[in-house]
């Protein structure tokens, strides 16, 4: 049994939550969940108010879910507006630039008057409500405010992380049929320039790309970039041309916020759809709570905005609760292992959120990085996007934390819009590696492979059996994919495609995906895209993707492919192999192993065998379990003695 820390936190003064306080509060909103939600939905302004608070129903044939859905906002309104009242000359967002030299603070009524005057050359481009924009963007302040532009006018917004390849770009321009697409001539990441135009320029290039009328481009570097006249402009020249004042388009509640794209264990990534009300009640609620967000705190996410924690938790969440939120451009080493711990010094951060396979590549720095920074300023720390390992979780505690702050291992997934599982500081005692609790209204169970319900002590795949208002409300363009994806599995619930167990005390550790979605340094992978990249090459004939043991990353991708035949396998193809998904998917999906297999471990109806492949990889290949279905009981033999992985 690991060790359980009761840390005290300061509560704030409107969550006032100790344990008791915690447990009354979920025990209500179980019990009367529509009356929690009709209370909650206050932490937003309405428009028009809402009558309905829910209709939901998670049956495979009549699945849909709806929250608020009489009522009209504007998220931008939200975010931006409604503070110019009491906290106008107040700080929004932090930016804090790669280069050390470089920041800036952009106030509430700074960041009114961007984000109008965004708006407005957006409807000057031709931007309607309704329209997809695509961002593909570095993280500048512009990213935000792009964001919050299309809120504003009530444009749907599909951010691509910029690490994504032009061929991803392409597919998800075409996906969503976007007729704008948002960049700059240039990014920047630990001084190496990331040429985001360039990449739009390839991807407009593609022939599946037959929507795209406008690139707006901000400049960043200044860097020369190709430019054509009829389709691209910049963002300053056409700043110069338009008024201070956008009025706000009022949407109701279901209407679309955004999309973002996400990898699934089956085909290409899914378009995640997410309506203004209930994301919005759901993104500042658990914000609020969870990170215990008092006014003048500073607050840092440390995630990019291409990922779901960057929409909810650097720009909607804390926005909407008018919080101070730190926006950084770089990454943690550069130009020292000591910069996220001097960045909170410079900034006064009081709450810092980052994710595991950050903190693994620092502890691996040694402590002498962080012990000469102060970090005094820190009040609470929190951790996502796969599990953390208890070690890691123990050096974020007592070496950065200085034994003062709770950890919050928040749970979530882009599918639920924001937290569902993590402590809440001062109200849940910590145990290292465990998500711990529920938040309000949510409804975790562990169901075995039958999908019956396990009570008490328990280890099974994880589902929610209730809605809340911050879930996705179809795949874009294919709810059939929505409904078949997350509700055939385990009738009735919504399954989570992760593993979970419960401890005796009801706490709840995620043990990771049991489906074919690798997790690569806390970003989402589906093996089948991999696969597919890979086969798409020439001298490839067969490919097979699963995950092993890494110790930055969490998980490293490791393939076995197939050549054509009289292909010969060479270092010099390992090297091109490796290229080639990354230019096909991006740096991110690049194998970390290749190995030659003569041929895949194929049951005798030719469907391949995974469970032995990831024993192989992760070097356990001792305990294969039941071999008897397979075709050719030899291929293992041979996959066994090339092995890449050796300990
Ligand atoms: C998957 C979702 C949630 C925002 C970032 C990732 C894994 C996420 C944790 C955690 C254990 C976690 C799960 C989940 N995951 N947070 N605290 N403990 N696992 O969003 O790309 O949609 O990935 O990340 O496997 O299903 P995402």
């Amino acid at each position: 049994m690991s060790t359980i820390y009761d840390v005290k936190a300061e509560v704030a003064a409107d969550t006032l939550l100790d344990k008791a306080g915690y447990e009354a509060m979920y025990r209500d909103s179980v019990a009367d969940n529509e009356g929690f939600w009709k209370k909650q939905a206050a932490i937003v302004d309405w428009i028009k108010p809402f009558s309905k608070v829910k209709d939901v129903s998670f049956a495979r044939e009549d699945l849909h879910i709806r929250w608020y859905y009489d009522g009209t906002l504007n998220a931008c309104y939200n975010c931006v507006d409604r503070h110019l009242a009491t906290k106008a000359d107040d700080v929004a967002i932090i930016w804090e630039g790669d280069d050390p030299q470089r920041d800036l603070k952009i106030t509430y009524r700074e960041l009114h008057k961007r984000v109008c005057r965004f708006a407005n050359v957006l409807k000057k481009l031709g931007a309607k409500k309704g329209d997809r924009i695509t961002l593909y963007m570095p993280m500048i302040p512009e990213a935000a405010v792009a964001m919050l532009a299309c809120a504003r006018i009530g444009a749907v917004h599909s951010v691509v992380f910029g690490g994504f390849s032009p061929d991803a770009l392409a597919g998800r321009i075409h996906d969503c049929e976007s007729n704008i697409v948002i960049t700059a001539d240039e990014g920047l990441r630990g001084a190496k320039k990331i040429p985001l135009k360039a990449s739009v320029d390839a991807a407009a290039a593609h022939e599946s790309v037959t929507t795209l009328e406008k690139v707006l481009v901000v400049r960043n570097t200044g860097a020369d970039i190709e430019w054509d006249a009829g389709r691209d402009h910049w963002l300053h020249e056409m700043e110069a041309e338009v008024d201070d004042d956008c009025p706000c388009e009022e949407m109701s509640a279901e209407d679309p916020l955004f999309i973002l794209y996400t990898s699934g264990s089956t085909g290409k990534p899914k378009g995640v759809l997410h309506t203004t009300g209930g994301y919005l009640v759901y993104a500042a609620l658990t914000h609020k709570y969870v990170f215990d967000y008092k006014p003048g705190d500073v607050y840092w996410c440390t995630a990019d905005v291409g990922w779901v924690t960057g929409h909810s938790y650097i720009v909607y969440g804390p926005l909407a609760n008018g919080a101070i939120t730190l926006m950084f451009e770089g990454v943690p080493n550069y130009p020292s292992a000591s910069r996220f711990w001097e960045v909170c010094d410079k900034h006064q951060v009081n709450i810092c959120y980052t994710a595991p396979t950050a903190i693994r590549a620092l502890m691996r720095e040694g402590d002498a990085p962080v012990k000469k920074t102060s970090r005094a300023s820190l009040r609470l720390l929190g951790s996502v996007g796969e599990p953390i390992n208890p070690e890691a979780w123990e050096w974020y505690y007592h070496v950065v934390g200085d034994e003062r702050c709770p950890i919050v291992d928040t749970w979530w997934q882009t599918e639920t819009g924001g937290i569902l599982i993590s402590p809440l500081p001062g109200a849940t005692a910590l145990k290292p590696g465990s998500a711990t609790r529920p938040l309000f209204g949510i409804q975790p169970a562990i169901v075995d492979s039958e999908g019956v319900e396990l009570e008490g002590a328990a280890e099974g795949n994880l589902v929610i059996s209730d809605s809340w208002p911050g879930q996705m409300r179809t795949v874009y363009g294919d709810h059939q994919r929505f409904v078949d994806t997350y509700f055939a599995t385990f009738p009735g619930r919504y399954f989570t495609g992760d593993g979970a167990r419960r401890d005796k005390d009801g706490d709840y550790w995620i043990t990771g995906r049991v489906d074919d979605v690798l997790n690569v340094s806390g970003h989402r992978m589906g093996t089948a895209e991999v696969e597919s990249a890979l086969v798409a090459h020439p001298q490839v004939a067969e490919a097979a993707v699963v995950g092993y043991p890494h110790d930055i990353k969490g998980q490293g991708i490791y393939a076995y492919v197939t050549l054509m035949d009289g292909v010969a396998s060479s270092d010099d193809l390992r090297s091109e192999l490796v290229k080639w998904v990354r230019k096909e998917i991006g740096p991110i999906a690049a194998p970390d192993l290749i190995q030659w297999a003569p041929s895949l471990p194929k049951t005798r109806s030719g469907k391949i065998m995974r469970r032995i492949l990831r024993k192989v990889a992760e070097d356990e290949f001792g305990n294969l379990g039941d071999t008897s279905t397979l075709a050719d009981p030899g291929v293992v033999q041979d996959l066994i003695d090339n092995r890449m992985n050796r300990s």
